[in-house]
């Protein structure tokens, strides 16, 4: 790609080792849709007749030299299994290629001959790498925008089924108030709401084609950067060619929001860890997502929630990993660069793999909500609900805490919970007590207490379910029409 000036070869240790095409192979139908558009904007700059153009994009059709398809023999349901196999037979193909550009470029040649040396015409390799890099995010935010809308409504659909049934919530991990089991599910849905909607933000910052900003200065050739940009699916060209080809924000803010979305996920699978232990009792792990162990025969262990934790820290990785090769970079390209490609593909699979599996774990969750109910009528976790029966009958809330307070200080003294206590006995504590103390710190009043917008009171939480129920349609939507415009473009398929 670049002899002309060089007197010695290269050190082969090193040229083997500053080699991307063994992992930037990922990059394949990016490149070649980029290559495309990027023909068809020198075509109509003069420097391709059409015949010449036809020839190109027929070529370039054909660079891919076997479909993921027929490299799938075996029946892998792992998508990344499959796709990695796939990459390693290409690579095999052409171990000399330094990376993907070069690859495509010795293919074409092999394919059309030297009418393939003027595909280079009026580009670099810089603002090559930042385009395929910008189509594989945009892709790789469209799975992960897929699979988070099925958790979402495989926890909306957890949510319905869990009616009026109640559990424990925890502040410290002490219990705290009984909430409906359904609220507690919306609130991963709520975080998974702000992950969709960062992860369109990023789409659409995202959304600009760097194809003509040359190595650094801008194309040499008077190109019309909106017909590649077009081809393309992007919405213009990127404004100036040092930032573009120099500019990884879009894979920096990818990585950050999958980081953040790892996050949620890690607290959802360690409550489920916690709940399923003998020790709260909460749930049946699915058999089909648990294992055995292979020394203690009663065994049986959360390793879908356990694995899914660890990888999310592969998550955080990906994303401190990038920001430290960005960080300190001088203007314009620089080779550090080629070192941030792995840690989004790696982010992009690992965010993959657990997606496919969470809606349907999801789903097969069984709650005991009988165990879930009596931990929530234990442990004076109606006391919050007592105190405001008292200010309601006018004591301030400081001094209504006080005698609550008191309240559970005897039940603790006589094993009693607040509704095993007699009126007369409540009484010393405040006049103000009276007989429908008992029905305000009931199981049903205590939840239903919390009528605010957010609250758990019943009637609330039946909203939010329908207000998460339109809100993944109208998110449904909104991808839908962002996909769409994907379609018919110069095919540029998976991450
Ligand atoms: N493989 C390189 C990368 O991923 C492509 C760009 C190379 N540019 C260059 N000036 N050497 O960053």
């Amino acid at each position: 790609m670049w002899s002309g000036r060089f007197r010695e070869p290269l050190d082969s240790a090193f040229e083997e080792w500053q080699r991307s095409f063994p992992f930037d192979v990922r990059l394949l139908p990016q490149e070649v849709a980029a290559s495309k558009a990027h023909a068809r904007a020198i075509a109509a700059a003069g420097i391709l007749t059409d015949a010449e153009l036809a020839k190109m994009l027929g070529g370039l059709d054909r660079v891919i030299p076997f479909s993921i398809e027929e490299t799938t023999t075996t029946s892998s349901s792992d998508p990344n299994a499959s796709l990695s196999s796939h990459f390693i037979r290409i690579v095999a193909l052409s171990p000399q290629a330094e990376d993907i550009h070069h690859f495509v470029e010795l293919q074409l040649t092999k394919l059309i001959g030297d009418l393939a040396l003027k595909l280079h015409t009026g580009r670099s390799r810089n603002e090559q790498i930042a385009t395929d890099m910008r189509l594989f995010v945009r892709d790789a935010i469209d799975q992960t925008l897929e699979g988070l809308l099925a958790w979402r409504e495989a926890l909306v659909h957890q949510a319905r089924s869990a009616g009026d049934a109640v559990m424990p919530s925890y502040t410290h991990l002490q219990r705290a108030e009984p909430v409906l089991t359904a609220h507690w599910l919306l609130a991963y849905v709520a975080m998974l709401q702000r992950d969709f909607s960062r992860l369109m933000d990023c789409r659409s910052r995202l959304n600009l084609c760097p194809l003509g900003s040359g190595a650094i200065a801008g194309a040499t050739l008077a190109l019309d950067r909106n017909i590649a940009a077009e081809a393309l699916g992007f919405d213009g060209p990127t404004p100036n060619s040092m930032d573009a080809t120099s500019d990884r924000d879009f894979a920096l803010e990818f990585t950050q929001a999958i980081s953040t979305l790892g996050l949620h996920i890690s607290r959802f699978a360690e409550e489920l860890t916690l709940h399923s232990t003998a020790e709260f009792g909460f749930l049946d792990l699915p058999e089909r997502f648990s294992t055995g162990s292979s020394a203690m025969p009663q065994k049986k262990n959360p390793d879908l929630t356990e694995l899914i934790r660890g990888k999310t820290g592969r998550l955080q990785g990906a994303a401190i990993t990038l920001a430290t090769i960005v960080k300190g970079l001088p203007l314009a390209y620089n080779k550090d660069l080629q070192e941030g490609q792995e840690p989004v593909f790696d982010a992009a699979d690992t965010i993959h793999g657990i997606l496919l599996l969470l809606p349907e774990f999801t789903r097969a969750l069984r709650f005991r909500t009988e165990v879930m109910q009596s931990a929530a009528e234990k442990g004076y976790l109606n006391a919050m609900a007592a105190a405001t029966y008292l200010t309601h009958k006018g004591v301030p809330f400081r001094k209504a805490h006080e005698k609550i307070g008191q309240a559970v200080r005897l039940g603790l003294e006589t094993g009693r919970e607040l509704n095993e206590l007699t009126l007369k006995e409540l009484r010393g504590f405040g006049e103000e007590f009276s007989e429908d103390f008992f029905d305000a710190i009931s199981l049903e009043a205590t939840v239903d207490c919390h009528d605010v917008i957010g609250g758990t009171a019943r009637n609330r939480v039946g909203d939010a379910m329908e207000d998460a129920s339109r809100q993944i349609e109208s998110d449904r939507a909104s991808l839908a029409s962002k996909k769409s415009a994907k379609l018919g473009l110069e095919s540029v398929s998976l991450v």
